[in-house]
């Protein structure tokens, strides 16, 4: 065979190989609303930048007949592209072939690529849709989702990690999504469960549907385990390219700065009326987020689940921090367990990778009672705590109105190395709110009154005038300056300048033991 003869030959196997599971099962994957693995690759990437790897790797099993099937690629497609012209490292199931079930040489592929993107430094998105471990393939399968998740484990903190699912994601399979530092679901077409609703129903004989039981709703609003909840496969990839604007490459670099025409002293006077003089009255702290950030651009995560607070990425002047706001329009903002561990990953993620953290606060506290206490919120408020302090990245604080209890403590104050914390005159920092701590220092004197009432609001006034206010804190330095509101995104772009070159470490340790 001549070489021309050769090429033409390699041509054919290559398209041939594209075509995955046949024109049927890719007929049935877009009856279903969903893309084929390729597809979704050549949307998410930059048009043409898509190197394809392993391309011919075929699995090696003989079981149950499976010998007679073979597919080039083996249900996954892996290689590595740019998306607005970064390098990203990319595995896309593909439910076409075997249901995109891992099989050993699968799970060596997508290692492949996981290990080239930590070599250079670069961050790896997986596309999931399959039927999990490949049956035929017994303990090989499993051993690749193994050394797939201690890959997982070791790169995380070193490189970004993004999940995306589109379809069945079930068993242990759950487990490497997980431990990525982002996850996103689509609507109707995408679940996760370590078991499935016929297991479910022998187990525990619940009835439950597979959407109920680990669809995109469930896991955004319920159990926390997605980030996104996307309406369709585009909407996910578009979310996916903005995300990944925010972020570096690597826990070595910086992210990309992408300057604007928003000016960094802007003046946001919509600020003096957002937040209502009223100490109790709620309040959407996202448009307080929007009138300072550059262009009003901000980018939530986690948007549906514990609402009574907000994270996500913005940019100042250009670069990129993680917000992170107390939402008094939700539990008037208070802490719980969902609300601690949505923030305390989202701080241990942006000081893996070196994303300055914006705090706005108004905290009324932890929330108090037995679902909360029995919940263990002690050792969930635990972890806020402990990410807030172990950050190293530079911390900017607000205390916009309360900041009450142990909520003060823990929302980046000074004493847990908050680089510059301001308040607006409209600040409270004391240990409780007036009510409940008048009627505790006072309450002997309230026994013993005539006129509970009147008395009541006396103790009050007394307690407002001396701590409802932020000039205690200031007196003492636990905040650095009380700023006018409307100030406040140039003074955040100064503090960032500012603490652009700061270095700070740890005391040398393995790692340290975060309560779990
Ligand atoms: C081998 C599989 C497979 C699997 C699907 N297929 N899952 N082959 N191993 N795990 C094959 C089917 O036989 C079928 O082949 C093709 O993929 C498409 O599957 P369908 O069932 O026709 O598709 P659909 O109706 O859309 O249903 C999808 C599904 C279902 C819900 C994922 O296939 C299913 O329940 N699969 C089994 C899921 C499962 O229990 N996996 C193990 C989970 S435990 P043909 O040739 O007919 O087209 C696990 C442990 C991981 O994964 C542990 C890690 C530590």
């Amino acid at each position: 065979m001549s070489l021309e003869e050769k090429i033409l030959s390699l041509k054919k196997l290559k398209e041939e190989a594209r075509l995955g599971g046949g024109e049927k099962r890719i007929a049935s994957q877009h009856e279903k609303g969903k893309y084929t693995a390729r597809e979704r690759i050549e949307k998410l990437l930059d048009p043409g930048s898509f190197e394809e790897l392993d391309m011919f790797v075929e699995h090696q099993s003989t079981n149950f007949g499976i010998d007679k099937s073979h597919y080039p690629g083996d249900g996954v497609v892996v290689g590595y592209g740019t998306i607005d012209g970064r390098l990203v490292y990319i595995f896309s199931h593909d439910f076409t072939v075997f249901g995109g079930s891992l099989s050993r040489t699968f799970a060596n592929k997508v290692l492949k690529v996981m290990d080239l993107a930590a070599k250079v430094g670069a961050p790896v998105i997986g596309i999931n849709d399959s039927g999990g471990a490949r049956i035929q393939e017994g303990v090989d399968s499993l051993a690749g989702y193994g050394d797939i998740f201690l890959k997982n484990v070791l790169y995380s903190g070193v490189i970004p990690q993004i999940s995306a699912i589109t379809g069945p994601c079930a068993g242990g399979a759950v487990y490497s999504p997980a431990i990525t530092d982002f996850v996103f679901m689509v609507r109707n077409t995408s679940y996760m469960f370590v078991t499935g609703p016929k297991v479910v129903k022998t187990v525990t004989n619940e009835d439950v549907s597979t959407e109920d039981l680990g669809g995109c709703l469930v896991h955004n609003t319920k159990s926390g385990v997605s980030h996104f909840s996307c309406n369709n496969e585009d909407e996910l990839i578009e979310r996916i390219k903005k995300l990944l604007s925010y972020i570096p490459q690597n826990n070595m670099e910086l992210p990309p700065r992408i300057p604007n025409n928003d000016p960094i002293n802007r003046q946001c006077f919509n600020l003096n009326s957002i937040v209502p003089d009223t100490p109790n009255k709620p309040y959407d702290v996202k448009e307080i987020i929007r009138e300072i950030v550059d262009e009003g651009d901000f980018f939530e995560v986690q948007e549906l689940f514990a609402t009574n607070i907000v994270v996500g990425f913005a940019r100042f002047n250009g670069n990129s921090v993680g917000i992170i706001a107390n939402q008094p329009k939700h539990l008037a903002g208070v802490l719980d367990i969902n609300a601690s561990t949505k923030a305390a990953r989202f701080v241990r993620f942006c000081d893996s990778f070196n994303i300055p953290i914006v705090t706005l606060e108004d905290v009324p506290g932890f929330l108090p009672g037995t679902k909360q206490e029995h919940g263990g919120i002690i050792r969930h408020g635990a972890k806020l705590l402990f990410a807030y302090a172990e950050a190293t990245v530079p911390k900017i604080t607000i205390i916009m109105r309360k900041a009450y209890g142990g909520a003060y403590d823990v929302m980046s104050s000074k004493h847990l190395r908050g680089d510059i914390n301001y308040a607006w005159p409209s600040a409270e920092i004391a240990v409780m709110g007036p009510k409940g701590a008048v009627e505790i220092i006072f309450r002997k004197e309230l026994l013993h009154s005539d006129n509970v009432e009147e008395e009541l609001m006396k103790y009050e006034k007394e307690y407002r005038d001396k701590f409802a206010n932020p000039y205690v804190a200031a007196k003492k330095g636990y905040i650095d300056d009380i700023i006018e509101p409307q100030n406040t995104r140039y003074k955040i772009i100064m503090a960032l300048e500012m603490l652009k070159n700061k270095k700070e470490k740890l005391p040398y340790k393995k790692h340290g033991n975060i309560p779990l």
